[in-house]
């Protein structure tokens, strides 16, 4: 039986980091109360020139190096972004060429902050049916670009950067289980009201920029993520102390310590980011894992669970063994 396994992590971060002082001459903000709120103290903001397929390209390159497998082995590319280069071709695609691959499937995978999971799961079935060997796998998105710079509620929340791990064969699991989810009905408390088919339309600037019922997300959130992470413990036949490490979608510190006491998880055993990255949406798993990879947190052998939430709403799990 073929299954997947994690065989190198990478990460990349805009040079630009933006603290949450700067936002006081913004908005109408203080430091005091992002840190309490959120458990943001800054991010990383991509340059003018940046964009989403360039990060996504760093990180690859990081994990390909990582995995020590070299960009020939590489057939297959899943890319998990909410904010591509281009209405089309998929970023995938352009960081494909980048990296001088040809021929390997490459897409997009629109999920918004779940993005990385439903990636994960798809290179996962891509591998577990033997349609690809070594896959990258990247989360990258570039949310300073759908930033209401005049929305208090939502302009501190949000980074830019790019995460990504080399998904290879493996006699032996790697990934035990990912579970995707959706339900479309919530798609007002968290969305971006404009796009293509609806119709560019500059009068109604706003309507290209995030729109968030905080309180109510922030809600769904923390109970959605409890079951999901039930649903995952169950279907393994694990018990919760047998988790090593949560490294969960880096929205808000109190989401992630609501979720790590439903696991009876102490805070450390939880790679947090959140502080230094805020919400990175797709890349914040892949991401966090890189930095608690290259820290030397986590090691091979230990089991990680995988958790996140997002518009949609969307949300997955996985367990790995690193
Ligand atoms: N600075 C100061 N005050 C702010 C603020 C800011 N940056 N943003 C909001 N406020 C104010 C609100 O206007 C409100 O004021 P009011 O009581 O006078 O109306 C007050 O703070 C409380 O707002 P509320 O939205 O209830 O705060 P909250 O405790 O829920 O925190 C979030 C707001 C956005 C931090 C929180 O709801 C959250 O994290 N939600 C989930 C976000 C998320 O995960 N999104 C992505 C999913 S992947």
């Amino acid at each position: 039986m073929t299954f997947s396994r994690i065989a190198g992590t990478g990460g990349y971060l805009p040079e630009r980091v933006m603290t949450n002082e700067e936002f006081e001459s913004l908005v109408e903000t203080s430091d005091e109360w992002i840190r309490e709120r959120t458990g943001i103290k800054r991010r990383h903001v991509a340059a003018e020139d940046e964009t989403t397929s360039d990060m996504a390209l760093a990180a690859a390159r990081r994990a390909i190096d990582a995995a020590g497998v070299t960009t020939s082995d590489v057939d297959l590319i899943v890319l998990a972004t909410t904010t591509p280069d281009k209405v089309f071709p998929s970023s995938a695609c352009l960081v494909q060429r980048q990296l001088d691959i040809h021929d390997c499937p490459a897409f997009d995978v629109h999920a918004a902050c779940s993005g990385f999971i439903y990636a994960l799961d798809i290179a996962d079935r891509f591998i577990r049916t033997g349609g690809a060997a070594c896959a990258l796998v990247i989360g990258a998105e570039t949310y300073s670009r759908i930033i209401d710079w005049n929305d208090r509620g939502t302009c501190v929340l949000f980074g830019d950067g790019a995460g990504a791990i080399v998904l290879q064969a493996s006699d032996e699991p790697g990934i035990y289980s990912a579970h995707s989810h959706a339900d479309g009905q919530f798609a007002e408390l968290l969305h971006v009201p404009q796009g293509i088919s609806t119709g560019y339309d500059v009068v109604r600037a706003e309507a290209a920029f995030i729109q968030m019922k905080g309180n109510e997300v922030f809600r769904k959130a923390v109970g959605t993520l409890g079951a999901i992470a039930r649903e995952t413990i169950a279907g393994n036949g694990i018990e919760k102390k047998d988790i090593n490490w949560l490294v969960p979608h880096q929205a808000n510190l109190r989401i992630i310590k609501a979720a790590a006491k439903k696991l009876e998880l102490p805070m450390e055993r939880v790679v947090v980011t959140v502080d230094e990255h805020a919400n990175t949406s797709s890349a914040s798993i892949p991401l966090a894992l890189d930095v608690a990879v290259r820290d030397g947190r986590i090691k091979r052998g230990e089991l990680l669970l995988f958790e996140a939430f997002g518009a949609g709403f969307t949300w997955g799990s996985a367990l790995v063994r690193y």
